[in-house]
């Protein structure tokens, strides 16, 4: 078995995290292939619960001999970024000696920062939401080619003086950054661009403790892709984890409510070096309904006290930022057209639980449309008046699928349900709980 693709299939927090710890135990290597730190992956196993936003989540596993952050991730070298997870999994006794990162992933730097934070003021009733992790502008410089990529780290001295190169063309050319630095009372951006040897000199401990770590920073930023052809080569198990999830995928989602990277199944193979030859499966990350963080549509939304009290019964707050997201009932058209396009040969219905105790479901079956009702998802990916068409089945209420370890133990109009949902793709795992062990495996992924 080849490659294996984890995708989110709706908007984000489906639970790909817990899926890919979950599937890494039978991993060689998992590749986070897109995203940056306004991903916040959940872990929860027997090391504890862990949000990772950069670290790949096969990191506990101890089959897992090579974790990647991939090419096309966009991460934090300062001491808030990528190393303050290092360090959180330190002191939990997690080892992570078998990462590496791809010389060719590029950086987040405080100017991306305080450019995303500048972009949402002036957006003002139109601003996305995002996650202010400086994600747009970062990935909008690497296109720009513009962008300074892992492998500077190798070459400190060279990395400040492109740092100050950068940071006086970007004020230059961005008259909003001076302003900004003269009138603000004092920002995260501000702190880290007002002193530029103060945030270098941060960089560089960072990069010395990781250098300390693995011998020498070279042993750890390098280059990525030959050594999963290596595993591939011989047969290995490899993962590919994606963060967000395809209906915020920059060209397929919901534009401009989306994130600037892509998402699917063709980045998991742009994203990490490898051939989309060598993807056999894709696996899409289904939550049992749909949640939504930051702006933008969501034709399915349940509304009123039923979605706020699944909210609260659910946790359904995000990761990263910590707002409320936006809950709405499964979409089954928008599901179809994600399953397509990713070329999904199973799901992974996660959440289930949160159901529990419903007498009704409601699934999204359709759009109200003018002239009339479609089944067209690009309508309702553009506009945040569409309303879908809502069926309802049955519940389970009195039952649970909280405990159940067996696919043939899920109350029985669970199992229908998540027929319903799969929409004709094979099932594969079935999570009900949060940690590891509370995942029904309906048919092996390895
Ligand atoms: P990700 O970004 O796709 O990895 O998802 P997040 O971690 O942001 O959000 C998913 C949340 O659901 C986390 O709090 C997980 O611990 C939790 N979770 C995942 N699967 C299940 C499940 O089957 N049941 C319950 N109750 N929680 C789950
Ligand atoms: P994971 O990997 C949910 C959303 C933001 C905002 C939009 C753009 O945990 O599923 P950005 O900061 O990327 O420029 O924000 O995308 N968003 C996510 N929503 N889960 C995520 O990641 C997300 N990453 C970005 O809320 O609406
Ligand atoms: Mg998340």
């Amino acid at each position: 078995m080849p490659a294996y693709a984890v995708i989110g299939g709706q908007w984000g927090d489906e639970g790909k995290g817990k899926i890919v710890d979950y599937l890494a135990q039978n991993a060689h290597a998992v590749v986070r292939y897109n995203g940056g730190g306004n991903a916040g992956h959940t872990v929860d196993n027997d090391k504890g619960v862990f949000k990772l936003r950069t670290v790949p989540c096969g990191v506990f596993s101890t089959k897992t001999e090579l974790t990647v952050v991939g090419s096309g991730v966009v991460w934090r070298p300062d001491s808030e970024g990528l190393v303050k997870e290092l360090k959180e999994l330190e002191a939990k006794g997690v080892d992570f000696s078998a990462l590496r990162i791809d010389c060719a992933s590029n950086l987040v730097m405080p100017w991306h920062i305080l450019e995303d934070k500048l972009d949402e003021e002036s957006r003002g009733s139109l601003s996305l939401g995002t996650t202010g992790n400086g994600i747009g502008p970062a990935y909008a410089d690497k296109h720009k080619r513009v962008a300074l990529r892992a492998e500077e780290l190798l070459n400190f001295p060279d990395f400040g003086n492109k740092f100050r190169r950068l940071f006086f063309q970007k004020s230059q050319s961005d008259r909003r950054i001076g302003k900004h630095l003269r009138n603000c009372p004092g920002c995260e951006a501000c702190k880290l661009l007002r002193d530029s040897r103060l945030y270098l000199s941060r960089v560089e401990y960072t990069m010395n403790y990781l250098a300390g770590k693995f011998g020498n920073l070279a042993n750890l930023i390098c280059d990525t892709p030959p050594l999963l052809y290596n595993l591939l080569d011989r047969g290995a198990h490899v993962l590919l984890e994606g963060a967000q999830g395809a209906l915020l995928d920059i060209d397929h989602g919901s534009y401009p409510y989306v994130t600037s990277s892509a998402t699917g199944s063709a980045a998991a193979a742009q994203g990490s070096g490898i051939a989309i030859t060598d993807i056999k499966e894709v696996l899409a990350v289904f939550k049992s309904y749909v949640s939504r963080i930051g702006n933008g549509p969501n034709p399915t939304r349940i509304g009123g006290n039923l979605e706020a009290s699944l909210r609260e019964k659910a946790a359904e707050f995000g990761t990263v930022t910590g707002r409320p997201r936006n809950l709405g009932w499964f979409d089954t058209v928008m599901a179809k057209r994600v399953l397509r396009m990713n070329g999904a040969t199973g799901v992974a219905i996660t959440r289930l639980d949160i159901l529990d105790g419903l007498y009704e479901i409601g699934i999204g079956v359709g759009y109200d449309c003018h002239p009339g009702p479609c089944q067209d998802p690009s309508h309702a990916l553009r506009s945040e008046r569409v309303r879908a068409q809502i069926d309802y089945l049955p519940g389970w209420a009195g039952n649970s699928a909280n405990g159940c370890k067996l696919d043939a133990e899920l109350p029985h109009n669970a199992r229908e349900y998540v027929k319903r949902i799969s929409c004709g793709v094979p099932i594969k795992l079935i999570s009900v709980g949060s940690k590891r062990e509370e995942t029904i495996c309906v048919s092996p992924v390895w």
